[in-house]
């Protein structure tokens, strides 16, 4: 990760200036989770094109196109994976469980594992250091606390999740007995959208809840879920987040905004930045 993250601004900081989302904040988690994955050289300007479909509000038939592109591409993938000589990677791994144990990993489950797993794996963090740059850009004095004393860097990480989660809501939920909540009665098998940003700023459980601060006492945060679904990626978004923070802070000790950030991403799924302009 900070080889990557190292490269990057290598590329990036000789500029002056920069989209922080098109140089640094994309591309970065896309490498990492391609690498581990195992995926090539990926054509990140289509794949980005397929995934930022995916996680936006259906508009028509856009996002089946999307699943069905994304979808042939990994079949593709996975064949040629299959094909040419094992190699040290985590789809390699998953191909080699399902040939040796076929009942326990069909082919659909290996390509639906492939596609959460690109797609989970860097929609999300990409919005994690986008939004967390600005948030921290945007509260001078936070920044400023940070800069002096780095040893704060886990608890700015886990503030920004909170203040700024990049997923709105959870995969729906459907009740399995009947409850109430806030006043409303929910019946078996209701669908429940569980708003994780929200609970994240629920007053019940902090004080002044609207107030971005990296000194709070850390009280937990539903950023990456919770329960048998919790985020499995959440080590790795962490650590991403903590390297690319790290090292833009130190490589750009004047580091400010270039102009208006752009618009957030539509939609009640990903809270995110479509651009951030930055210099430095
Ligand atoms: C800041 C970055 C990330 C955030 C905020 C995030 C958030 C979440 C949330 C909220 C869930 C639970 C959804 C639900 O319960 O309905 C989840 C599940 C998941 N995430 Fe992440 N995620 C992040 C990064 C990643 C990364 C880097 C990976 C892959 C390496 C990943 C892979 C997954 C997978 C596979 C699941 C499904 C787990 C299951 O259903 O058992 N995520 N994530």
């Amino acid at each position: 990760v900070q080889q990557i993250t190292d490269e990057l601004l290598d590329a990036m900081l000789p500029k002056g200036r920069a989209d922080l989302v098109d140089s640094f904040a994309y591309p970065l988690p896309l490498t990492v989770i391609c690498e581990l994955l195992g995926v090539p050289d990926i054509d990140r300007v289509a794949f980005r094109a397929l995934s930022n479909a995916i996680v936006a509000p259906s508009e028509g038939d856009d996002d089946i196109a999307a699943f069905e592109g994304l979808a042939a591409y990994l079949d593709e993938l996975i064949e040629d994976k299959r094909c040419t000589a094992p190699a040290d990677d985590l789809l390699s791994a998953l191909i080699r469980t399902r040939a040796e144990d076929g009942d326990r990993l069909s082919h659909g489950e290996l390509r639906a594992m492939a596609f959460i797993l690109l797609v989970a794996g860097h929609e999300t963090t990409v919005n994690l250091i986008t939004t967390g740059v600005h948030t921290l850009l945007a509260h001078p004095d936070q920044l400023a606390a940070l800069r002096a004393d780095m040893t704060l860097l886990d608890a700015t990480v886990e503030e920004l999740l909170r203040f700024e989660g990049p997923v709105h809501t959870a995969t729906y939920r459907y009740a399995a007995e009947p409850m109430e909540i806030g006043g409303r009665s929910i019946a078996v098998g209701d669908p429940v959208m569980i708003g994780l940003d929200a609970a994240n700023r629920d007053a019940v459980h902090l004080t002044d809840p609207h107030r971005f601060d990296i000194h709070r006492a850390p009280r937990g945060h539903l950023s990456f879920g919770h329960g048998i679904h919790y985020c499995l990626g959440a080590p790795l978004a962490r650590l991403e987040a903590r390297v690319a923070l790290r090292s833009l802070l130190e490589r750009c000790p004047d580091l400010a905004l270039d102009g208006p950030p752009g618009d957030w991403l539509p939609g009640m799924l990903m809270r995110g930045l479509r651009s951030l302009p930055v210099r430095w």
